[in-house]
């Protein structure tokens, strides 16, 4: 079984950057890579400022804090991620770039490697038959935020063998997640039950059933979750939610799976969510405002 002492982050956005910090926090070496190394020191920097908060609130001591940033070295290219045991894919919800990237993994990481995808969706199967290691390919399916959810979904695709399954379950052991393992179906099990929610928490706006507070409202009340569907949805990103939404529909072949309007012209207008400031709710320095 693969010997997992450095893990490579492919994608520093808001899942990657959580992805390396926890493990770091857990005691791994980490090469966070994106397009440049100046991207990649940037999310390196929010890490050290979330860090930061957490030494403030006394979470965290600063010898921790500074030996899990000591662990994240931010690299600009897959090249970088060569030596790496294991690697974590986090790019946008795009399958033609993680096809491509995946290529690019393969070719660049050493023999034995494992290779991760954190896609919330898109056919880990598919992943793993563009590579030449396809045994080696598995779903490790983080939640948002990263260092706060417990969970990780893992998912195997067809290809998948038993000892990479393994190395994959002790790692995120390891993170101190909780396993749940999932078929490779489209939108495994939390967003094949969550994205249908967010999505029709847009019809429902869509429709003037309620404002956008309203529904919010009606569903942290109600129904006991920690937020409503529509700040939850900004805060995964409207684009992902989309792009999530598209894949049940083509792949599931049901038009109950089809995105609200609503969503789709958030997307268009560039309304992204929490990352561009503005969604259904609008945001500054990461706080709502309105
Ligand atoms: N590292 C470590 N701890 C952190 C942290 C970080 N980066 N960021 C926050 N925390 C800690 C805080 O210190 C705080 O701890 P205490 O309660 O001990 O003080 C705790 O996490 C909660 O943080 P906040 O007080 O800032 O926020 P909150 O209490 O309002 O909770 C929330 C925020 C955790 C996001 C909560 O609202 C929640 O659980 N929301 C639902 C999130 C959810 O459903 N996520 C899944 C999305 S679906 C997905 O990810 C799959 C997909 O593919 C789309």
């Amino acid at each position: 079984m693969t010997t997992i002492n450095t893990i490579g982050v492919l994608g520093a956005g808001q899942m990657g950057a959580g992805i390396a910090q926890v493990a770091a926090q857990s005691g791994y070496a980490v090469k966070l890579a994106d397009a440049t190394v100046e991207l990649a020191a940037k999310a390196k920097g929010k890490l050290e400022a979330t860090l930061g908060k957490l030494v403030e609130k006394g979470k965290l001591s600063a010898a921790d804090k500074d030996a899990a940033l000591a662990r994240i070295t931010p690299v600009g290219s897959i090249q970088d991620l060569a030596d790496c045991d294991l690697s974590v894919e986090a790019v946008t919800e795009k399958v033609e770039l993680k096809l491509e990237l995946f290529r690019k993994l393969d070719g660049a990481a050493k023999p034995g490697a494992i290779l991760a995808s954190n896609t919330s969706s898109i056919s880990i199967t598919k992943i793993a038959a563009v590579t030449s290691r396809p045994e080696l390919v598995i779903g490790m399916h983080f939640m948002n935020p990263v260092p706060v959810m417990k969970l990780v979904e893992v998912i195997r695709a067809l290809q998948t063998s038993d000892a990479t399954y393994a190395a994959t379950i002790e790692l995120a052991a390891k993170m101190n997640k909780t396993v749940v393992t999932a078929k490779d179906a489209p939108g495994f099990i939390v967003n094949r039950i969550l994205i249908p929610l967010l999505n029709e928490a847009c019809f429902a706006l869509q429709e003037g059933i309620g404002t956008a507070k309203d529904i919010d409202e009606g569903v942290k009340l109600g129904l006991n979750h920690p937020m409503g569907p529509l700040e939850l949805a900004d805060l995964i990103g409207l684009d992902t939610v989309l792009a999530i939404a598209e894949v049940l529909h083509r792949d599931l072949g049901d038009d109950k799976y089809r995105a609200a309007n609503v969503l789709r012209k958030h997307v268009e207008a560039g309304w992204l969510g929490r990352k561009t400031g503005r969604g259904f709710y609008r945001y500054e320095n990461g706080q709502r405002v309105g």
